[in-house]
């Protein structure tokens, strides 16, 4: 039998794919294309302490070289998930990760407090990254306000922390650092990169926030490399690698530069199961190569 598990803080995934964040919606919109229970963990869109709008439309484009995206962090807000959506979650046998966006230590930490009082959440992912909201990515593009940050929120829960990391900084495992000595359980990377489009005939950016997320197969080299090198400088601190995996060769790569899970974003939109499809992807290619253990695989291009 080959082991498939991978532990991230407290938690144990029984294979290392997630879902990433604002692509799988709170899991019910897609849970009639597949098993819920059969991903190593569901990570749920970003939750904020007030209901979000979001951003004007269009806010989702398709370019020559992946999609960009400036939702702005739509969401019903915190009492509006605990009530509605985890009630929906905790039916399933499966890891339920919460991601949380907020304007200042505050909003976090109530977050945090209120979703560790309400039971069923086995980790917050911190995310500190979203490059569509004023403000939204302040935390991620300073060590000092993220060891702040973190530190707060150490302090307001046991569950296992994620802190997610933005590509949009000169040196991310600085950043990747002061979340680590601050208490994060893990790091997550990446989120997207800021880019935007222009319409040639009406003269116009494509987006109405003008900049959106790039992600999809386009940043798959670049978030590789980061956390690679997130693993050489923190080779203690598990990773969730994301950018851009479609396929189980994609996340074998995270796994090899030292990624301990791995999250399926965009390849979602194309094709629903996507993320077990690459865990299933895994597992197969470890009994061909005569692997008995994931695990394994963490880090060993640079070993
Ligand atoms: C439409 C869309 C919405 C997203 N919303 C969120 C979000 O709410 N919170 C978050 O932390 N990341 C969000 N992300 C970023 C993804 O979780 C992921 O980090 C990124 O897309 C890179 O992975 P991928 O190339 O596999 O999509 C979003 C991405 C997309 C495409």
């Amino acid at each position: 039998m080959v082991n498939t598990s991978v532990k991230i803080g407290k938690l144990t995934l029984r294979n290392p794919v997630m879902t990433g964040s604002g692509t799988f919606g709170f899991g019910s919109e897609m849970s009639e294309a597949l098993d819920l229970s059969a991903l190593g963990a569901c990570v749920v869109k970003s939750t904020s302490r007030e209901p979000r709008l979001g951003n004007p439309t269009p806010r989702i484009i398709e370019t020559s070289s992946g999609i960009l995206n400036a939702i702005g962090l739509q969401n019903g807000g915190i009492d509006n998930f605990i009530e509605e959506k985890l009630p929906f979650l905790r039916q399933y046998d499966v890891p339920i990760i919460v991601n949380l966006v907020g304007y200042e230590v505050a909003d976090y930490v109530y977050l945090a407090e209120r979703l560790t009082e309400a039971g069923g959440v086995h980790a917050l992912e911190i995310n500190i990254s979203c490059p569509n909201v004023k403000h939204g990515c302040d935390f991620a593009v300073d060590p000092k306000l993220t060891f702040e940050l973190i530190t707060a929120l150490r302090k307001a829960t046991d569950l296992t922390l994620i802190t997610k990391l933005s590509p949009n900084v000169t040196d991310v495992v600085s950043v990747g650092r002061a979340a680590a000595d601050a208490g994060s359980d893990a790091l997550s990377l990446i989120n997207t990169l800021l880019g935007t489009a222009i319409d040639i005939r009406k003269r116009k950016f494509r987006l109405a926030n003008v900049t959106g997320g790039l992600s999809g197969p386009a940043i798959k080299p670049i978030a590789l490399r980061m956390v690679w090198q997130v693993h050489q400088a923190l080779p203690n601190i598990p990773l969730v690698g994301m950018g851009g995996i479609v396929t189980a060769n994609d996340a074998i790569e995270f796994l090899l530069a030292g990624a301990t899970a791995v999250a399926v974003g965009t390849a979602t939109f194309i094709n629903p199961t996507a993320a077990i499809d690459v865990a299933n992807g895994i597992e197969k290619f470890l009994a061909e190569q005569g692997i008995d253990d994931v695990n394994e695989l963490i880090g060993a291009v640079t070993r």
